[in-house]
């Protein structure tokens, strides 16, 4: 396992779609593996692949319920909404509120190849969306409604 570099707002890869998972390989899960160990070394709830520079559609949530990881993730529900305080460790310094869902069920696929589907509601909730939507290249900074703490 390694730290990977988490890449900040401005590197274009944060803009871009990534790529759906063809085959569960030696490299997807190292890279999980790694973004795991990076996300908790940053004290993070949340990290994308490409906050880490790989365009592919895998995610890690832990948001102190245990490690979920997710391969090709799709919201096939969602509920409800919420308005909470969220930041994002590739854009450090900034904290805004974004509306999300109450709750979403989330479907993918395991480090296995098993299809899974994990159901979040409250801070779970928020980290998998916040997390699907790198996959897309979409910031929280993009939804925000108010910053809270902004040092600039
Ligand atoms: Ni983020």
């Amino acid at each position: 396992m390694a730290i990977r570099i988490i890449r900040k707002v401005g590197d274009d890869i944060l803009r871009k779609v990534s790529r759906p998972v063809e085959a569960i390989n030696k490299n997807i899960l190292t890279l999980l593996d790694d973004m795991a160990e990076t996300m908790r070394e940053a004290n993070g709830v949340g990290l994308a692949a490409p906050q880490v520079g790989v365009l592919k559609r895998v995610i890690v949530v832990d948001v102190g319920e245990g490690l979920i990881e997710l391969i090709n993730p799709e919201i096939i529900h969602a509920e409800g909404k919420q308005i909470e305080a969220e930041g994002c460790l590739s854009i450090p310094g900034k904290v805004g509120e974004v509306e999300r869902p109450a709750m979403v069920v989330v479907k993918g696929l395991n480090r296995h190849g098993e299809e899974i589907e994990v159901k979040g509601q409250g801070l779970l909730a928020k980290a998998l969306c916040h997390e699907i939507d790198h996959l897309n290249g979409v910031l929280f900074i993009d939804k925000v409604i108010r910053f809270i703490d902004d040092d600039e």
